[in-house]
């Protein structure tokens, strides 16, 4: 008989010792509960953050089920669900509250694998408006990737702004959103500027499609290069994952009136930034905050249509849980990592 197995997560300690899988009970449905038998989860940032006690309302010694993004197949419904039959396959929804419209605080409490217990577990109890249908043509794996860095490169891109086909994006990296990101942009005709720290990862980037790739460990003043590969008029949109420490840059490298969206923290929180640029060059400054059930839907459809596949650079057991954080720390990574169950 199959095993249900739940990992939780005690932040701040050594990763071996963060991390304890065990056996637990079936969970039964409330009237308007499915229960998932949840196939994969993949990693973000964010997790490694809240491992290291360092994510705010989750305190160091607080356990908690980590993970917000997992797939999984619907095995039991409560007596008042509609959307879902036994059978269908779905992703989680990173906040399980919000189903549309615009973001509120309350929100912020129903953040999966932060507020309230994530998915990293063989069985999960989730309401059903908080899941969205994972393609057949996506494997587990593939699915498990959309809640948090897909939806958030989505949402800079179409849902908070719309990205037209002559339109330049530049994006910082080879991590989960920024790979996203470029994947959307180019499937979207608009051109991708795209920069990475690795000549290994610049070569894969030309690969899926950068128009032009620059290598900022190298060329610590990036932002003179894509002005130069701009014709000196710069980029429409960044998709800034980097936070704090790459911020003035990007805002160099954006064109009069141009967009950047603010997703990360890469560089940390500390640095001061000189919001002159904002004025002077009338740009439009967008937080983003991942995004609802509705957008993960409207995201779920266009990967279907476009048959984009997401990028996964290496899968491990729940068993090695811990390496796959530690995989993550590394950042040799390119793409999602993704943990299966
Ligand atoms: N606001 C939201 O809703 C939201 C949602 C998802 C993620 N985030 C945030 O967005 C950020 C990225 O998340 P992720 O999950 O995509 O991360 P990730 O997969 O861990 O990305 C790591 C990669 O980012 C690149 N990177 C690191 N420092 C950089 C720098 N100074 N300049 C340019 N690139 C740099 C590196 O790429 P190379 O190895 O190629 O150099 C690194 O491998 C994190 O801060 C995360 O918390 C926010």
């Amino acid at each position: 008989m199959m095993k249900n197995l739940r990992a939780v997560i005690t932040p701040g300690l050594d990763l071996e010792k963060a991390i304890a899988i065990s056996e637990f009970e079936a969970p039964q449905p409330k009237a308007d509960e499915v229960i998932v038998r949840m196939r994969a989860c993949s990693l973000n940032y964010r997790d490694l953050i809240i491992s290291e006690g360092g994510y705010p309302g989750i305190n160091a010694g607080e356990s908690i089920v980590p993970l917000s993004d997992g797939s999984g197949e619907v095995i039991q419904i409560g007596s008042n669900v509609t959307k879902w039959k036994v059978g269908d396959r779905v992703i989680s929804s990173f906040f399980q509250d919000w189903i549309d419209g615009p973001f509120v605080a309350g929100h912020m409490k129903t953040a999966l694998g932060g507020g309230i217990d994530g998915v990293l577990c063989t069985l999960r109890a989730f309401p059903e408006h908080g899941l969205a249908r994972l393609s057949d043509k996506l494997t587990w794996e593939e699915g498990s990737t959309l809640p948090c860095a897909a939806l958030t490169a989505w949402h800079a891109l179409f849902e908070k702004s719309s990205l037209d086909p002559s339109q330049t994006v530049l994006t910082l990296g080879t991590g989960g959103v920024s790979t996203f990101a470029l994947q959307f942009a180019k499937k979207s005709g608009a051109k991708v500027i795209a920069t990475s720290s690795s000549i290994h990862k610049l070569k894969r980037l030309e690969h899926m499609g950068a128009d032009e790739i620059i290598n900022y460990q190298e060329n610590p003043d990036w932002d003179q290069i894509v002005l130069k590969k701009t014709q000196g008029k710069g980029v429409d949109h960044v998709i800034e994952v980097g936070g704090a420490g790459t911020m003035p840059r990007s805002m160099a490298a954006l064109k009069n009136g141009g967009r950047l969206s603010l997703i990360g923290r890469l560089t940390g929180i500390e640095d001061r930034i000189d919001p002159r640029p904002i004025m002077g060059k009338g740009l439009s400054v967008q937080g983003i905050y991942v995004g609802s059930v509705a957008m993960l839907e409207r995201m779920s459809s266009a990967i279907e249509q476009n048959s984009i596949e997401p990028i996964i650079d290496k899968v491990f057991p729940i068993e090695e849980a811990a390496a796959a954080y530690k995989h993550l720390r590394g950042a040799s990574h390119f793409g999602k990592i993704v943990i299966t169950l």
